[in-house]
């Protein structure tokens, strides 16, 4: 079975990214054959300045080899490498219906604020369907807020087999487990547009700053809390063993204790948990000729299987 995601380089990737996708899409890389890529020409219908979006491509690729995504067990590439998708993607635009389009969220949303949305926005789930049907793949591991997008990749698959004869492998999301929704340091879910993320590969200093500076309730040191719902408990809870967890759940419960104190552990844990990463990323950072050359790979070998689905897709229509 052939798993595949794409995750847009809007930025360094922060906690949430890594504890809700990233770390999922890394561990099926051993279950699956996986197909990752970096959604550039997604990422244009928001990045407009050319280095930034060239750099956060490049810091991507980097981040994700970094924390253990293997080249040689999965394939990594950027989708502007493969230009059959862009292809693909004008085919499937002649079979989709302008209402399904306005029917989608990140469209909708932005047009009901009154912000200006451009065709690439508009049409963006139809090159989100060419990136997955592209490649043949079975699952698209993805957050709740893309499986509409996988609905529509769907349908229009089955809409052009059904006009065509059977061209597409019609594929189906798979919904990363819920568990990790990791919260920000204001405590409510973390996420670059809320301006409370801790990213991962921040420099050490800063996030430690940012680890002390988390919200925290006013209620005294001698008071019992309960750990559940508490942000800073489940901030520690991704960086720590069932052990220590509970050893901290039951410091909740007796009360007692400093918010500062648990503050300070939770930088430690997650100073520590990042380390080998840490030391990874450097080393590519000082080699980067070496991200290219795995891109490029990979962009090969994207190539190749997309080359034959289009290939078959063009003789089902008649191009
Ligand atoms: P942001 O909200 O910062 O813009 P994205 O929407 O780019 O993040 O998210 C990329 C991926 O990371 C998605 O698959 C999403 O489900 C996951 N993700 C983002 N924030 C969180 C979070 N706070 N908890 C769990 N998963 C998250
Ligand atoms: N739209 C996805 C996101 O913002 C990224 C993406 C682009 C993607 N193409 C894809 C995800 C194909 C899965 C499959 O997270």
């Amino acid at each position: 079975m052939r798993v595949l995601s794409g995750i847009q380089p809007t930025g360094r990737f922060h906690w949430g990214n890594y504890f809700g996708a990233i770390r999922q899409y890394i561990a099926l890389q051993n279950e699956d054959e996986a197909y990752y890529f970096i959604a550039n020409l997604h990422a244009l219908t928001t990045i407009r300045e050319r280095d930034v979006l060239r750099r956060n491509t490049l810091e991507a690729a980097m981040d994700l080899l970094a924390l253990g995504l293997d080249p040689q067990k999965a394939t990594l590439f950027v989708q502007s490498d493969v230009p059959e998708v862009s292809e693909l993607s004008w085919i499937l635009m002649t079979i989709t219906s302008r209402g399904r389009l306005e029917r989608c969220h990140a469209f909708k949303e932005k047009k009901s604020k009154g912000l200006p949305a451009d065709m690439g926005l508009f049409t963006y789930p139809v090159l989100m369907a060419a990136d997955i049907l592209a490649y043949d793949s079975n699952w698209v591991p993805v957050g709740e807020d893309q499986v509409q997008h996988i609905e529509v990749c769907r349908d229009l698959a089955k809409a052009f087999n059904h006009r065509y004869g059977e061209a597409f492998v019609v594929p189906e999301a798979r919904l990363l487990p819920h568990a990790a929704r990791v919260p920000g340091t204001d405590g409510e879910k973390m996420s670059k547009s809320y301006n409370n993320t801790i990213e991962v590969f921040e420099d050490v200093k800063a996030m430690r700053k940012k680890v002390m500076r988390i919200e925290t309730d006013s209620r005294p040191m001698e008071e019992p809390k309960a750990p559940e719902g508490d942000h800073l408990f489940q901030l520690c809870s991704l960086f720590v063993d069932a052990e220590k967890r509970e050893s901290l759940a039951d410091l909740y419960r007796r009360g007692g204790f400093g918010y500062g104190q648990v503050k300070k552990m939770l930088a430690d844990e997650a100073e520590s948990f990042f380390a080998a990463a840490r030391e990874k990323r450097a080393e590519l950072e000082a080699h980067p000729e070496r991200v290219t050359e795995i891109l490029a790979d990979g962009a090969t070998r994207a190539r190749r299987k997309a080359r034959a689905v289009l290939d078959r897709v063009q003789e089902a229509c008649g191009l």
